[in-house]
């Protein structure tokens, strides 16, 4: 059943206590299962799967020779474009792999070796010949024609305008005019995508690691003729996804594809790092033009932003780059625009706070230098510019605090006791500085969750949902959360996650997961009250579906956040070190204070790593990531890391979701790698507006 009323507020016993990982011991006792470890579901002894790629970015497959490999004793067989099994649907053309023999880009699925060990699978695969017929890619930015891309790519909007700009810049007092870039930055999770799946009486059965088991079977199932009972996908614990294990990619169905083949007999994969850096999805380089014009006291008169980015030929998939700055500040003449090159390259997709992250930093890098050519504090000018309403949709904010989170991050970080000049304080051989930024992140909360609420025996319950927790702490934090809402302690409800044959639960992504399936939990857990009351008959059960809120379309609904940082720069060497960063943000009510710290502190590291580290190079003759593994492509590690600090308002929004709650996944990575930089130009009076801010930049 779906009531159509939506979830009333529930009050906090549990949420807001810091209550340890519930899965905290099988995890650090190595007992938890991840995709790659379900070797005891199987009765049969599992076949080993090793994908072959491509090695032309486009091209078709002339012919796939697997006589050598076929040879070898422990190969099973070698699945191609002509002999893989048929899909009954192939609109998905990510996930269509060996249907035909098209090469859309370098490392491309072409075959999939079986074999009965993994290491025979991975010799198979190097004795696979691939012969292929290379056509002329287009795989730079410059050679590419740009496109305006359209509004359902985008999620928006594509392009915005209001008011004069061109006209308010010309009569602006002072104008700043730049260009700022992102690099291509790959996801890395600790766990690399993986999955295991057996095939067997027409039901494929399947455990990935992956940040939506519904969205994998949704999108699985119809390419492979299954209906929706005729398969389940479980990931009852994940080595993080950061946006790349969001939708599923071509590892899962290269598994799928490969049991429904095999019939009966198990098959697993584990993908190398080097193959997820083709196959699973990266963030592509932005650049941002931005230009701000104000009058001579600080106040925005015009907004202009130009977002280009790269897509895929293979599919399009558009990073929101000129969107999240509209929202941001007040001014009245304004105008945003994506343009998008399409290349002959692998699909981008999300990565830790799509769209967002790169708009923010060249944003609020705009503003660090707005505030330099004004004269006015960087806090005081973004709090000059905090607009009265959102000035993208006109609607009032449900909650807008962002005034709040940079005072009280300015007190905290001891900024409002005053920053020396530019390039002027050198301790021994370090430049020191430092720099600030505003934060922000969609308050985004998807309808169409379920969940259901079984009693059980001696007063407990059964609450069950298909939401994964990815390493966040959800599976923690929805515990609370249903605990509050039956008004019973945490220890009298078990909570079941992460199986596709629970309710319907959307993905572990755009922050929106715990306050999505946590207000169908609500709802559900009241509907239940309201249906059993409150001395339910063990078996009995309700099912709650939600809808959209009715509050989300009167309210722009957004979470809002300070970084503040320190930085050193080494006068000879260039160096670059953060012995101090400090967060403060407005995430409505912490469910939970200790896996909310570390989703902030986690976002925070991301934000320094893209700062000062993260950058993947294409080799521009064929568009192949030629950064293969984490040397060549640093992620902040524990020696980079200086003291990190971060607060949250104490908040409750009552009109994003029924616990109060807003998504606190992504925001930290949003905002902090400007002020990183904006502190290294505090520093050393150089402007770095490309990332990362490598050493070089200051020799
Ligand atoms: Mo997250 S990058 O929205 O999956």
């Amino acid at each position: 059943m779906s009531p159509s009323k939506n979830a009333t507020p529930i009050s906090a016993a549990a949420m807001g206590s810091p209550l340890g990982r519930v899965d905290a011991r099988e995890k650090v006792t190595g007992r938890a299962t991840y995709a790659f470890e379900n070797d005891a579901q199987f009765e049969k002894k599992p076949l080993y799967l090793w994908l072959v790629t491509s090695t032309t970015a486009k091209g078709r497959v002339r012919e796939i020779d697997a006589s050598a490999a076929l040879e070898h004793p422990g190969v099973t067989a070698v699945l191609d474009h002509v002999t893989a099994p048929r899909m009954a649907d192939t609109d998905n053309s990510e996930l269509a792999i060996l249907q035909d023999d098209r090469i859309s880009y370098y490392g491309q699925i072409v075959a999939l070796v079986l074999a009965e060990t993994i290491e025979a699978a991975r010799e198979g695969a190097r004795l696979t010949v691939v012969h292929q017929d290379e056509e002329k890619a287009v795989l730079t930015a410059d050679e590419a024609e740009l496109y305006t891309p359209t509004k359902d790519a985008v999620g928006a909007e594509p392009d915005t305008e209001e008011g004069d700009v061109d006209a308010a810049l010309a009569e602006a007092e002072v104008v700043v005019d730049k260009q700022y870039s992102t690099p291509y930055e790959q996801n890395n999770p600790l766990e690399p995508h993986a999955a295991s799946a057996v095939f067997a009486d027409g039901v494929l059965e399947m455990w990935d690691s992956t940040q939506g088991v519904h969205g994998v079977a949704s999108a699985l199932a119809p390419m492979l003729g299954l209906s929706e009972t005729q398969i389940r996908v479980q990931a009852p614990y994940v080595g993080g996804g950061f946006g790349s294990k969001g939708v599923p990619h071509p590892p899962e169905m290269a598994v799928a594809l490969a049991a429904v083949w095999a019939d009966g007999r198990p098959v697993k994969l584990a993908v190398t790092r080097q193959q997820m850096y083709s196959l699973t999805g990266y963030r592509t380089a932005t650049k941002s033009h931005i230009r701000l014009g104000a009058r001579a006291d600080g106040r925005i008169t015009a907004l202009d932003v130009l977002a280009t980015v790269e897509s895929a030929a293979a599919k399009e998939f558009i990073e929101h780059a000129a969107k999240p700055a509209r929202m941001m500040y007040a001014g009245a003449n304004r105008r945003t625009r994506h343009r998008v090159a399409e290349l002959d390259v692998a699909i981008p997709s999300w990565l830790r706070a799509p769209g967002e992250m790169p708009a923010i930093f060249a944003l609020e890098v705009a503003m660090d230098e707005l505030a330099e050519a004004t004269g006015i504090d960087p806090v005081e000018l973004r709090i000059l510019n905090d607009p009265e309403i959102d000035p993208e949709t006109g609607k009032p904010f449900a909650s807008r605090r962002l005034v709040e989170c940079l005072r009280r991050g300015a007190e905290s970080f001891g900024w409002s006791q005053g920053r020396p000049e530019p390039r002027s304080t050198l301790e021994g051989d370090w430049w020191v500085g430092t720099g600030v930024a505003s934060s922000t992140y969609p308050a985004n909360f998807f309808p169409g969750n379920s969940a259901r609420v079984t009693a059980l025996e001696g007063g407990r319950y059964n609450v069950a949902i298909g939401a994964a927790d990815i390493g966040t702490g959800s599976r923690t934090a929805l515990l609370q959360i249903a605990a509050d809402a039956l008004e019973v302690p945490v220890e009298d409800v078990d909570l079941a996650i992460a199986d596709s044959s629970l309710p319907t639960a959307t993905v572990a992504g755009g922050s929106s997961g715990t306050g999505s399936w946590g207000t169908a939990i609500v709802q559900a857990a009241q509907q239940f009250r309201a249906d059993h009351g409150d001395h339910p008959v063990p078996g009995e059960l309700t099912t709650s579906t939600t809808e959209a809120y009715p509050d989300m379309d009167k309210y722009s609904m957004h979470s809002f956040g300070a970084a503040f940082a320190e930085v050193r720069v080494h006068r000879l060497t260039g160096e670059i070190r953060v012995p101090r960063l400090t967060g403060v943000y407005s995430v409505g009510r912490v469910i939970n204070p200790v896996t909310a710290r570390s989703q902030l502190l986690g976002a925070l590291i991301m934000a320094q790593s893209a700062a000062l580290y993260e950058e993947a190079y294409r080799d521009t003759r064929t568009g192949h990531f030629v950064t293969q593994d984490l040397a060549s492509y640093h992620v902040a590690a524990h020696a980079d890391i200086g003291d990190l600090h971060v607060e949250w308002l104490d908040d409750v929004d009552e009109r994003a979701t029924p616990m109060g709650s807003r998504g606190i996944g992504e925001i930290g990575n949003v905002g902090a790698s400007a002020a990183i930089v904006n502190a290294a130009y505090h520093a050393t009076g150089v402007r770095v507006r490309d990332l990362p801010a490598t050493p070089e930049n200051f020799l």
